[in-house]
């Protein structure tokens, strides 16, 4: 099997991002950060979160994709969308590979509410479909990249801490490439509609949940 994940690579990749990589701009668009509570109950959940990631890397690239089919028209949707299903999918088995050395067998895991809290909102006629799954989109990966971010301050896995950093770079692009799509689809300014999204993410961030998901709000279990 390749070597998805070069030791020696990733160590260089992750010093390059630790000293590149800032992520203001990604808590200044988030509404709520990540509680202390869900920090602590992830950080002893290892392999539950890495199936999720997994799950949650999938996904990424299969939404993408049938937004690559449903808007043909938009040139630069195309091109960013398309360089973005293939990040994930190398992420996919990036993680794939993790679990795997760490003698994590597959499991079924369902999603948790998040996706699903944000796309109830989604408004059902066009282009404002389209620009809400790509606002959407855009917190997704926000928050992706805030979680990677305080997750690999707090874990004992040297190794995964890493890769959470190396992560961080193309999630925030990722982010940036969905809102900038978002806006260039609406001819008027799409910050009304940021806002509203901003919103219910955090109220999804920080509100109790009985699941812990990469993307759960506050563990009420423990
Ligand atoms: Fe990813
Ligand atoms: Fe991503």
């Amino acid at each position: 099997m390749t070597d998805i994940l070069p030791e020696d690579d990733l160590h260089a990749i992750a010093s390059r991002a630790k000293a590149k990589t800032d992520i203001s701009h990604i808590h200044a668009f988030l509404g709520a950060s990540t509680s202390e509570k869900w920090l602590e109950v992830a950080k002893n959940n290892l392999p539950l979160l890495m199936q999720d990631h997994a799950n949650c890397e999938k996904k990424a690239a299969g939404t993408a994709m049938n937004l690559i089919f449903r808007y043909e028209f938009h040139r630069d949707l195309q091109e960013k969308l398309a360089q973005l299903v293939r990040e994930e999918m190398l992420h996919y088995e990036q993680v794939l590979e993790l679990m795997k050395e760490r003698g994590i067998a597959w499991s079924h895991l369902p999603a948790g509410r998040y996706a699903k809290g944000l796309l109830k909102h989604k408004r059902t006629w066009e282009p404002a479909g389209m620009i809400d799954m790509l606002i959407i989109g855009a917190f997704i990966e926000a928050r992706s990249c805030e979680r990677f971010s305080a997750l690999a301050d707090v874990i004992d896995d040297e190794k995964l801490s890493k890769y959470y950093k190396y992560l961080l770079k193309s999630e925030s692009r990722h982010y940036e490439d969905y809102l900038a799509l978002a806006q260039s689809v609406s001819d008027e300014s799409i910050d009304e509609r940021v806002a509203f999204f901003r919103a219910v993410e955090a109220e999804l961030i920080d509100s109790p949940d009985s699941e812990l998901r990469f993307h759960s709000g506050v563990p009420d279990f423990v």
